[in-house]
C-alpha cells in the first residue's frame, strides 16, 4: 500500500523545521552579542561594524558576521548606504538593560542546555538523570541572569503586592525564609527593604549561596544569612510568617515533602509565595501555548532530569497549575489564590496560607 503525501503539508513543514532551526541559532547569536556587549554597544545608537567594534572593544570581523545573522532575523536593522547597523528602541528594550524587560540572558539557557544533549541522550535510554552539579556553576550564573532583573523590576512592587498584607508585615519586623535560593538576590532586595526582618536563605549549590552572601555583604546587610542545605529537612523551628520559593519546587526531587516542610515551618496564617511557571498540566491544555515547546525542552534538558538525578519525582517544569494547587492543597495550605507576574511570561506566583 502506498501513502500519499499531500505536498503543500510537506512543504509547509518544512518550512517550520527550518524556521526552528533559525530561531535554535539566532538565539546563540544573541547570547554572544549580549554577553560580549555588542547589544549594549547598538543601544547607544547606530553604527558601522568598525564603530560598533570600536565602542564595544570587539573584534570587527566577528562583530560584521554576528550582524550578518542579526540583520536578516530581524533584530537590527543595516542601511547599506552607510554601512550602519541600528538596534530600533523597540528591541533594545527587550534585548539591553537592568530590568525585568531585558529577555537576552533567556537566550543563554539554549547556550548552556545544548551542551547536555549528549548527556540527556544517555540517560533517555538507561534512566536516572543528569545530576545538579554536572550543570554548575554555569546554571547557577544563567539562572541569576534570567531572574535579576525580574526580582530587580517586580518583586518589591510587583509580586509581594499580591500577598496582601504580608509587605506590612515584613516592615513591622518578621521572620522569612527562601528555599532553593540561588544567588539570593530576591531575599537580598527583601532584607534590604525590610531591615525590621529577618530572612535566612537555603540552597543545595555551594557555589550559589557563596555569591548571595557576597551580594548581601557589599550591601552592608546584617539581617540576611544564607546557607547551603537541602530543604527536604527544612527545619520547622523557628516557625516563619513567610516563606518564599522562586522557580524551586518542580526540580525537586521530594516536591510533596519540601512542601509539607514548608507547612510545617510557618506560623499559624502564614505565607507561602510560590512563582512557579505558568503552564497547564494536561499536555493537550497547552498545545497553542507558544512558551510551551521551550518549557518541555527545558525540563527535559534540565529541571525534570536533575530531580530524576536524585531518585526524584521528575515533577518537570511543566506540571501545571492544576497539579500545583492539587499538592498544596494536599500539603495542608489554604486560600489558593494565582497571580500573573508582572513583565514575566513565564511564571506565575501562587500565594498559599496556612490555616489559622
Ligand atoms: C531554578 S533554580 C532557581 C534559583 C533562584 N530561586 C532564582 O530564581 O534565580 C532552583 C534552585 O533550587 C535549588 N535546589 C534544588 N533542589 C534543592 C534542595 N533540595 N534544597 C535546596 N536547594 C535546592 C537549586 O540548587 C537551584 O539553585
Amino acid at each position: 500500500m502506498t501513502t500519499s503525501l499531500d505536498e503543500t503539508r510537506v512543504a509547509a513543514f518544512g518550512e517550520q523545521l527550518v524556521g526552528a532551526y533559525v530561531g535554535g541559532m539566532v538565539a546563540l547569536m544573541i547570547d554572544l552579542a549580549s554577553r560580549t556587549g555588542l547589544l549594549d554597544a547598538l543601544a547607544t545608537g547606530p553604527g558601522t561594524s568598525e564603530e560598533l567594534a570600536a565602542r564595544a572593544g570587539l573584534a570587527e570581523r566577528y562583530v560584521r558576521e554576528c550582524l550578518g545573522s542579526l540583520v536578516t532575523a530581524g533584530v537590527v536593522e543595516y542601511d547599506a548606504g552607510t554601512r550602519q547597523y541600528t538596534l530600533p528602541a523597540e528591541h533594545a528594550v527587550l534585548l539591553t538593560g537592568p530590568g525585568s524587560m531585558n529577555m537576552a540572558p533567556i537566550s543563554r539557557f539554549v547556550t548552556l542546555l545544548a551542551t547536555h544533549v549528549p548527556g540527556v541522550a544517555e540517560v533517555f535510554r538507561t534512566g536516572g538523570g543528569v545530576p545538579y552539579e554536572a550543570y554548575r556553576p554555569d546554571f547557577t550564573n544563567v539562572m541569576d541572569g534570567v531572574s535579576r532583573g525580574v526580582m530587580d523590576g517586580q518583586l518589591l512592587d510587583g509580586i509581594l503586592p499580591l500577598t496582601g498584607e504580608l509587605p506590612a508585615r515584613l516592615t513591622e519586623g518578621v521572620r522569612a525564609v527562601e528555599i532553593g535560593c540561588g544567588t539570593g538576590h530576591a531575599l537580598n532586595l527583601m532584607a534590604r527593604a525590610y531591615p525590621r526582618s529577618s530572612f535566612t536563605g537555603y540552597d543545595l549549590a555551594g557555589d550559589a549561596i557563596d555569591q548571595a552572601r557576597a551580594e548581601a555583604a557589599e550591601w552592608g546587610l546584617t539581617n540576611v544569612s544564607f546557607e547551603v542545605l537541602d530543604v527536604a529537612r527544612l527545619p520547622g523551628e523557628p516557625p516563619s510568617t513567610a516563606v518564599f520559593a522562586f522557580d524551586a519546587i518542580h526540580d525537586q526531587a521530594d516536591p510533596a515533602g519540601v512542601l509539607s516542610r514548608v507547612r510545617a515551618a510557618l506560623e499559624p496564617g502564614g505565607w507561602f509565595v510560590m512563582v512557579d511557571i505558568k503552564a497547564a498540566s494536561a499536555l493537550e491544555d497547552n498545545v497553542g501555548n507558544p512558551m510551551a515547546p521551550w518549557l518541555y525542552a527545558v525540563s527535559t534538558l534540565h529541571c525534570m532530569t536533575v530531580s530524576l538525578a536524585q531518585g526524584g519525582a521528575g515533577l518537570g517544569t511543566v506540571w501545571g497549575e492544576q497539579l500545583a494547587r492539587r499538592m498544596l492543597d494536599e500539603a495542608g495550605f489554604v486560600d489558593v489564590a494565582v497571580h500573573e507576574v508582572p513583565d514575566d511570561p513565564f511564571n506565575s506566583v501562587y500565594v498559599a496560607r496556612t490555616p489559622r
